[in-house]
C-alpha cells in the first residue's frame, strides 16, 4: 500500500511497517449444519413466533450466522476501531475487506468483483447510476408506471440536474392481459431516437409481477445494432435477487441495483450495483470513495485521477456501519447452504399456493399477481370486494398476520412468502382472508 494513502486517511502517526505483520480478517462463521430442513431454517431467525410474517421482503430480520458475524465485527470495532478499520480497509489493497466483499457478491451473481460497487441499499444504487450517467438536454430516460418511488425520484432528481427528460409508460392495458411478449412490445414501441436509458423493475412491489428482463434486454440489444448511441437497460432488481436464479449477469442488463437487506437477509443497510465495465467507464462518480487506492494516489499527487472510472470509484466513502457491510458474506453463505434452486422453488411454491387459493375466495375481487410463475416471484397482491387495502391489512393484523399495503398511488393488499414461511401459514392466511367480513 502506498504510504501516501495511509496518511490521507489516518491522521495518527503509525509507521507504515507497524501493522504490516497483522493478518487480514474476514469473519465467516460456519452456517448451521442442517439447513435442508425448513423448520431449522425458520429457527435461524429471531422472528416473533406470535405472528405470521408475510412482509419479510421489506427489511431483513438477520438470521443467526449474520447476527454472529455482525457481533464478531462489532466486538473488534468496539475494542479497537482504529486498528480494525485501518487493517480492514486501508492497509493493503490485496487484503481490503471491501474488495473481498465485492468478490463474494460477484461470485454470487456470476460477475467480476471489479464491476461491483457497494451501497447501503437499492435507493443509493439507483441514485448513483442515474446521477452518474452523463446525460444532457435532449436525452431521454424511458421508465414505466410500475416502478418504486425511489426509482422515479432517482430519475427525476438526476434529470433536473442534467437537463434530460423522462417519460413513464404502462406495460400492459389490463390486469387480465399481462404477457411477457406484451411487456416487451410496450417498451419497444416507446423507445425513441433520443432515448438513452430504459429503467425498469425486475419484480414490481406494486403487483408482484416479474418482468422478462432477458427478453427486454435482447430486444434493446437488437435495436442498438442500428443506433449510433446505444440504449442502456437499468434494472431495479431488489425483489428478484435472493428469489430467482442469482446469475444476474445473464439477465442482460447494463446496470443492476439491489439492496441485500431484503430477500438475501444480509445486514440492514447493505446493497450493491453491478454494471458492465464500459458503463462504469462512461459514468461520473457522485460521492468520494474510500475503496479506490488510485483515487487517493491521484489526490495526493494533486492531479485528477488519470484512469477510467471503475466500480470501486462509485462505492460511497466515509466511515460506515462496517460491521454490517463486512457481514454480507455470512448472508451469502447462509443462502448457499440452503441452496439457491431450493430457495427459488420454495418461494415460488408457497406464493403459487397463496395465489391459487386467494383466487378461489368469493370475497376476493382480484388477484393482480399472475399465476404464471414466469411472471411472478415472491409476493401476491390482491384486492377484496368489501374492504380497501388498508382495511384488509389491518384486519389481518388483528389475526396476527403481517401483510402490507403496496406503497403506490393506488395501494393493493400484499402478502409475501419467503424462506421462513410454511404451507400451514399460507392456509392460515387464506382462511383468515376468507373470514373477513
Ligand atoms: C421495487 C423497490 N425498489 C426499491 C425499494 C427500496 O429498497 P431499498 O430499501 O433497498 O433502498 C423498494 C422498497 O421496498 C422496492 O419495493
Amino acid at each position: 500500500m502506498p504510504l501516501s494513502r495511509r496518511n490521507f486517511l489516518v491522521t495518527g502517526s503509525l509507521a507504515a511497517g507497524a501493522l504490516a505483520t497483522v493478518k487480514p480478517f474476514l469473519a465467516k462463521p460456519a452456517p448451521p449444519a442442517d439447513l435442508r430442513n425448513w423448520r431449522v431454517i425458520r429457527e435461524q431467525f429471531d422472528l416473533d413466533p406470535n405472528f405470521v410474517h408475510l412482509g419479510m421482503f421489506f427489511l431483513a430480520s438477520h438470521p443467526r450466522p449474520v447476527r454472529a458475524a455482525i457481533e464478531s465485527y462489532r466486538k473488534k470495532l468496539d475494542a479497537n476501531p482504529f486498528l480494525t478499520v485501518d487493517r480492514g480497509m486501508f492497509e493493503n489493497p490485496e487484503h481490503s475487506i471491501p474488495e473481498r466483499i465485492a468478490g463474494e457478491i460477484a461470485k454470487y451473481i456470476g460477475a467480476e468483483a471489479q464491476d461491483i460497487a457497494l451501497t447501503q441499499n437499492t435507493t443509493m444504487g439507483l441514485s448513483l447510476v442515474y446521477h452518474g450517467l452523463k446525460l444532457k438536454a435532449g436525452d431521454e430516460i424511458l421508465t414505466t408506471n410500475h416502478d418504486h418511488y425511489v426509482h422515479h425520484e432517482a430519475i427525476r432528481l438526476s434529470t433536473e440536474r442534467n437537463g434530460a427528460s423522462w417519460r413513464k409508460i404502462p406495460l400492459w392495458e389490463s390486469w387480465d392481459n399481462v404477457t411477457a411478449g406484451g411487456i416487451v412490445d410496450h417498451i419497444r414501441r416507446e423507445i425513441r431516437p433520443n432515448t438513452r436509458v430504459v429503467g425498469v423493475t425486475w419484480v414490481h412491489s406494486q403487483s408482484g409481477i416479474r418482468l422478462p428482463i432477458r427478453m427486454i434486454a435482447d430486444m434493446i440489444a437488437d435495436m442498438n445494432r442500428n443506433r449510433a448511441q446505444r440504449v442502456l437497460l437499468v434494472v431495479d432488481g431488489v425483489h428478484g435477487l435472493g428469489v430467482e436464479d442469482p446469475t444476474i449477469v445473464n439477465l442482460g442488463a447494463d446496470a443492476f441495483a439491489a439492496g441485500l437487506h431484503k430477500w438475501i437477509f444480509a445486514p440492514r443497510g447493505t446493497g450493491f450495483v453491478w454494471a458492465k465495465p464500459d458503463v462504469w467507464a462512461s459514468m461520473r462518480p457522485l460521492i468520494p470513495s474510500f475503496t479506490s487506492f488510485e483515487l487517493f494516489d491521484a489526490f495526493n499527487s494533486g492531479k485528477p485521477p488519470a484512469g477510467t472510472p471503475r466500480a470501486n470509484w462509485f462505492t460511497p466513502g466515509g466511515f460506515q456501519a462496517f460491521e454490517h457491510w463486512w457481514s454480507i458474506p455470512a448472508a451469502l453463505d447462509f443462502h448457499y447452504a440452503i441452496g439457491s434452486e431450493r430457495i427459488t422453488q420454495r418461494i415460488h411454491a408457497l406464493n403459487q399456493h397463496m395465489n391459487v387459493e386467494l383466487r378461489k375466495l368469493p370475497n376476493v375481487k382480484i388477484v393482480y399477481t399472475p399465476i404464471d410463475s414466469q411472471l411472478s416471484a415472491g409476493m401476491v397482491c390482491f384486492d377484496m370486494k368489501n374492504f380497501d387495502a388498508q382495511k384488509t391489512v389491518s384486519k389481518l393484523l388483528e389475526k396476527k398476520i403481517i401483510a402490507s399495503t403496496t406503497p403506490y398511488a393506488v395501494p393493493f393488499a400484499r402478502v409475501a412468502c419467503g424462506i421462513m414461511n410454511t404451507s400451514d401459514e399460507v392456509e392460515r392466511t387464506v382462511a383468515a382472508v376468507r373470514s373477513l367480513r
